[in-house]
């Protein structure tokens, strides 16, 4: 962190209101959003005992909202409830009959299970884990494809107090062990294999390496999804549909603590090892819950598609938890966007007539890059609201989801939050918010945040400066697993009296908050901050552009210099030498001259972390050991990729 603000550059000046059509149907209307936000800032804890009364079913309601000992949290003290139970049996009076989950399969597969259906999946699996002796607390390693066991699983896990490390069926068998040691887990469940883009990924292959260097697991449950050929170690390996048949599909759901562990997820530090974050039951569910509501304006009749795969915290908060909780019917697919072709998600889209869909602004670039044929094959219709999420969504790419997926009627929310934070903090309310694309507009009702610049002091408006949140709030992660120490260095030491969230932001005038990116990402060029994520927006907004990745590296006189990595539109046909300057006045007439890329490498693709995010200290490598890489094509050199491998698994 430096002493000085970030330079914010990005101006972006159109607005987008509400329509009165979805004002009038949304679930979260203008005087009730105020009213909400006079409360939260009048009574805050009464603020949270009115939607915990409203919102959650509890077994025996709690005693106290908040106990805060900063850094440390608990919510809803004593109270008892069960986040399986909140997700499925209160829906079986109502919604027995109703699809809970549409599956799809990468080889177009379909599966519905209804609310009652997966009930009976959830108790029979929870039975099976309680006659494999799984106790309270016991952690559970879920590493699986998408399909409707992981899910389950989960759930499961949730029904009897088990705490489940859900480990992305993309990572290697060493961020598996890693993991699986890491939370010291009993049991990991496991596919044989699992589908993606036609090729088989060998979990359960996968599973036998990792556990050469585990202790700690006992039993290896497996799903059956490709039918491969896979090993069994008969002492240690079960198949789950073996497990489950004759099981009770009951199993009453454990009362449980308020506090009670719900999870534990990975997520990659800066340095070092990856970070376990615990989320625990009530408070988690809460957000989750309302969340869900308020800004994915869920309605009964709504399929609603968030294409996170469930090993990263979207999938966790808003493809089960969440939805399931508000008894919605929730789309998940397990196959890649682009497989067989550009045109998938939106074929699903057609098939299933998917109202509300949650994607990456990754995601957005990449079909921006492979053109609008695609897109106009199918009927879009259904869909009536847009959600971005995991990165800042720059103006070009959110006008572009607007106008070529919403079709200019549907309200975009892009949401802010963190594995850490377990649900949204910022976005837009659909109902409520007018939009200014690139923004994620205001903290939730609840939401305490600012911008600051390193002493905590609030920056002036359109100064950026370090996002923080200044209150505890009920999904917070409670602790690093095992590491308290690690927990309070990381987000409590840099800020005084706040959770510093490594983003650097701005808000302007109208009091808009603007993500700039990690505060990592900031780049000081002849005494300026700039935010990298300010320039690629400028280069993205060139027609020509599909996707660009900035970086600094060591400069002479300038401090730092810019170089920007950028990918072409298959459309763009240009002469590279050209079109390098070109694009650097481009920039330069957009935001400045400070920010005028000194270099331009063209690329076929960015290298990225498997979960999307562009693995820019990789790319910084790239950078400033030009005499050595010389041409632009290295990053599709073996070697790169390598590296970039070696990072993801740290
Ligand atoms: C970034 C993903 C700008 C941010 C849910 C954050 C965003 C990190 C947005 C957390 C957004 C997420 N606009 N930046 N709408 N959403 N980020 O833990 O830098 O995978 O700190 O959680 O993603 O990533 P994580």
């Amino acid at each position: 962190m430096t002493n000085e603000n970030i330079t914010s550059v990005l101006t972006e000046k159109r607005t987008f209101a509400p329509n009165t059509d979805f004002i009038n149907q949304a679930n979260l209307i203008k005087k009730e959003y105020e009213r909400l936000l006079w409360k939260s800032g009048t009574d805050f804890e009464g603020f949270w005992a009115e939607l915990a009364e409203k919102n959650i079913f509890w077994f025996k309601k709690w005693e106290k909202i908040l106990e805060w000992n900063e850094p440390f949290s608990k919510w809803f003290i004593d109270g008892k409830t069960n986040v399986s139970y909140n997700c499925l049996d209160r829906h079986l009076k109502d919604k027995s009959n109703k699809p809970a989950l549409i599956w799809i399969g990468e080889n177009k597969e379909k599966r519905n299970l209804t609310y009652r259906e997966l009930f009976v999946e959830v108790c029979k699996f929870s039975n099976a884990l309680l006659k494999l002796g799984v106790k309270e607390l016991d952690r559970i390693v879920i590493y699986m494809p998408l399909i409707p066991e992981a899910v389950v699983a989960m759930l499961a896990c949730a029904r009897i107090g088990a705490v489940h490390n859900v480990v992305f069926g993309g990572f290697s068998k060493e961020a598996l062990a890693d993991r699986i040691n890491d939370s010291k887990a009993k049991i990991v469940i496991t596919a044989d294999g699992g589908y993606r883009r036609g090729q088989i990924v060998p979990l359960k292959t996968n599973v036998d390496e990792a556990l050469k260097k585990c202790s700690s697991v006992e039993k290896v449950i497996i799903a059956q999804r490709t039918k491969n050929k896979i090993e069994i170690k008969s002492d240690r390996d079960l198949w789950y549909h073996e497990l489950i048949s004759n099981l009770p599909a009951d199993n009453p759901a454990k009362e449980l603590d308020s506090e009670h562990p719900l999870f534990i997820l990975y997520t990659s530090g800066t340095t070092g090892k990856p970070k376990g974050i615990l989320h625990t039951t009530g408070g988690y569910l809460l957000w989750t819950t309302i969340t869900s509501k308020w800004i994915f304006d869920l309605k009964d009749s709504d399929v609603y598609w968030c294409t996170a795969d469930i090993g990263w915290i979207t999938g966790h908060s808003y493809a089960v938890y969440g939805p399931l909780s508000c008894g919605a019917t929730v789309l998940i697919y397990e196959g890649a966007p682009n497989y067989p072709d550009w045109g998938r998600f939106w074929e699903i889209i057609e098939e299933n007539k998917v109202n509300i869909f949650y994607t990456a602004p990754t995601a957005i670039r990449a079909f921006m890059k492979t053109g609008d044929e695609w897109i106009k094959k199918y009927d879009l219709s259904s869909l009536r609201l847009l959600g971005s999420v995991g990165e800042p969504i720059n103006p070009e790419a959110w006008m572009w989801y607007h106008k070529n997926i919403g079709k200019e009627k549907c309200p975009i929310v892009d949401t802010w939050w963190q594995t850490e934070t377990g649900g949204i903090l910022i976005s837009p309310l659909p109902g409520v918010i007018v939009t200014k694309p690139g923004s994620a507009t205001f903290p939730l009702p609840g939401i305490f945040m600012s911008v600051v610049d390193k002493n905590g002091k609030e920056v002036k408006p359109d100064e950026g400066g370090f996002l923080v949140i200044t209150k505890p709030w009920p999904a917070m992660l409670r602790t690093i697993y095992g590491d308290d120490e690690r927990y309070k260095q990381t987000y409590w030491k840099r800020i005084k009296n706040a959770y510093f969230t490594g983003d650097g932001a701005r808000k302007d005038k109208e009091g808009y908050f603007w993500l700039l990116g990690r505060v990592d990402d900031v780049i000081k060029v002849s005494g300026h901050l700039l935010s990298t994520m300010e320039v690629e927006s400028s280069l993205v907004s060139h027609p020509f552009v599909a996707e660009a990745a900035v970086v600094g590296y060591p400069h002479d006189i300038k401090g730092e210099a810019l170089c920007a990595f950028v990918v072409l539109k298959q459309s763009a046909n240009t002469d590279h030498h050209l079109f390098s300057e070109e694009l650097k006045n481009h920039v330069s007439k957009e935001i400045g001259p400070v920010a005028k890329p000194d270099q331009i490498k063209f690329t076929e693709s960015l290298p990225k972390t498997r979960s999307g995010k562009i693995m820019r200290r990789l790319l910084r490598d790239v950078a400033s050991g030009k005499q050595t890489l010389g041409d632009t094509t290295t990053l599709e050199d073996v070697s790169v990729l390598e590296k970039l491998r070696a990072e993801e698994e740290e």
